[in-house]
């Protein structure tokens, strides 16, 4: 398991299957990232069970540091040992838990995983364009865009236009380096303004 300030990013439990049973027949968050279709208990059991087994994906449960219960999942998928890439997904379950910095740190923690874990040196995502939260999220722990397809999705009675976004693990190198120099030369740093009187 992974530790970070807020959540922690590890293996699933069968307590698990349940919440995530409901989330996948939440269909206002099936509108943010494609077309709804239910899904029985049995079939998100045996989807979970069958990752577990594949050496393409990857799932990982999100919790808070504070509370065993699963809150969310992330979804590493299409790794290629060869070409040391992958797709990625999230979910935080609850809209009461999002905006809260959950996702973002769980994704961080994601992307080290695939980094010093999987070895990949590129971690690829699709995204709705008008999903500003995700957007703000991926952009906040290094995904950057790539491309926008326009109108590849009709998913409740609209068009959607799909953005492409990508984290490089050298990108993660060259982000490290400017952190280690700023904590050695603090005068790097931008000054905070004077506190108002
Ligand atoms: C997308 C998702 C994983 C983001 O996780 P989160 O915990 O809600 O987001 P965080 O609190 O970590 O916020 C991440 C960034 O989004 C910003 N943000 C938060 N709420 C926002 C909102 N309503 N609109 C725009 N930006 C928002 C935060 O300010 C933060 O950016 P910053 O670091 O630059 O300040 C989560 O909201 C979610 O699961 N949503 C439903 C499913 C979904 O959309 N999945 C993605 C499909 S591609």
């Amino acid at each position: 398991m992974f530790i970070g300030t807020k959540v922690t990013v590890g293996a699933f439990v069968p307590d698990d299957y349940v919440a995530m049973y409901c989330w996948a027949n939440d269909v206002v968050a099936a509108r943010l990232d494609g077309a709804f279709r239910p899904a029985n208990l049995k079939d998100v059991v045996s989807q979970c069970e069958a990752v577990a087994k594949d050496p393409s994906r990857v799932m990982l449960a999100i919790r808070l540091l504070t509370d065993p219960k699963i809150i969310g999942y992330i979804h590493i998928q299409n790794i290629s040992a060869v070409h040391r890439s992958a797709d990625i997904g999230i979910r935080i379950g609850e809209e009461k838990n999002r905006g809260l910095g959950y996702g973002a740190e769980a994704l961080r923690i994601a992307l080290d995983y695939c980094w010093d874990h999987l070895n990949l040196e590129r971690v690829g995502l699709v995204v709705f364009r008008d999903n500003a939260r995700a957007i703000s999220a991926y952009r906040a722990v290094g995904f950057k865009k790539e491309g926008l397809l326009k109108r590849p999705l009709y998913v409740d009675g609209r068009w959607v236009d799909v953005v492409l976004m990508a984290a490089f693990r050298r990108s993660r190198r060259a982000r490290s380096a400017r952190q280690a120099s700023i904590d050695a030369n603090p005068s790097c740093r931008i000054a905070a303004p004077a506190a108002a009187a």
